[in-house]
């Protein structure tokens, strides 16, 4: 199962990606959690503290993409990478994170980009894991290939006008590289008529509600993650029977 989670900053994509991956991995699942953000925090909210970013790796980028005469391998070898540059947190998960990309013009050939690419095209299909991609509001990481590999794009939103355009924004974003399915949080949500008219706007299918938790902004400032200070779990644990649901198709697409 292969989850990329996309929304505006602040939303808690990391929050929701680091919940569901524990409780996961609690489950028994082998989980793999990928930080694509260039402000790297998803290790810390899943108690790793050293993780490598994967962009800084430029002597390894260098050998595995550079080909002769200054030519360029599309598809470098990576899967010895991904092994060396994970980090196990204490329930298992492997933790990676990418680290900046390097914004180029339009058909920018950049190395670095090709390096990263692959390990992501590597992780999405190795099979009988499950995948979390924590991204940016942006998906570009992710190109048609391995959009294919995606089960589901987890669009996160929280009440309020701007995130629900930013919505609008990450579905064109996915339906133009070929992502299947989108499915949206609703994460911070305060219950009032103007949450719910907010709602009723929203087309897409409703994958969950997680409400407003004070207990979530303490983890942060403490640095914790939120399942060990005891933060509810309830909401997440029914995104994931959800996405069960969803990927293992039990479940008819309206
Ligand atoms: N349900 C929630 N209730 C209250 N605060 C939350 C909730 N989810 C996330 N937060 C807080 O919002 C902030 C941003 O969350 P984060 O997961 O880092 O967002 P993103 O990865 O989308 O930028 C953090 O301080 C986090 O603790
Ligand atoms: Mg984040």
């Amino acid at each position: 199962m292969k989850i990329a989670v996309s929304g505006k900053g602040g939303v808690g994509k990391t929050t929701i990606t680091a919940m569901l991956s524990y409780l996961f991995a609690k489950d028994g699942y082998k989980v793999i959690a990928i930080d694509c953000d260039s402000s790297i925090n998803l290790p810390s909210v899943l108690g790793v503290k050293e993780v490598t970013p994967l962009s800084k790796l430029e002597n390894v980028i260098e050998e595995r993409v550079k080909g002769p005469l200054g030519t360029y391998k599309l598809n470098p070898k990576v899967d010895d990478i991904f092994e060396r540059y994970s980090v196990k947190n204490k329930y298992g998960i492997r933790v990676l994170a990418l680290g900046t990309i390097e914004k180029g013009g339009e058909g920018c050939f950049c190395p670095q980009n090709a390096f990263l690419r692959a390990i992501l095209r590597y992780a999405i299909f190795r099979k009988r894991d499950i995948l979390f991609l924590d991204m940016e509001a942006g998906i570009e990481h992710l190109g048609r290939g391995t959009a294919k590999g995606v089960d589901i794009l987890i669009a996160v939103i929280e009440p309020g006008k701007r995130s629900i355009e930013t919505l609008r924004r990450i579905k064109k974003l996915a339906e133009d590289i070929g992502i299947k399915r989108i499915g949206v949080v609703m994460n911070k949500y305060i219950d009032s008529n103007s949450s719910k008219k907010l709602m009723e706007e929203i087309e897409d299918e409703i994958l969950g509600i997680i409400p407003y938790n004070q207990c979530f902004v303490q983890a942060d400032v403490e640095n914790i993650p939120p399942y060990e200070l005891g933060c509810e779990v309830s909401a997440f644990e029914r995104i994931k029977e959800r996405l069960i649901e969803v990927i293992n198709g039990s479940d008819v697409q309206s």
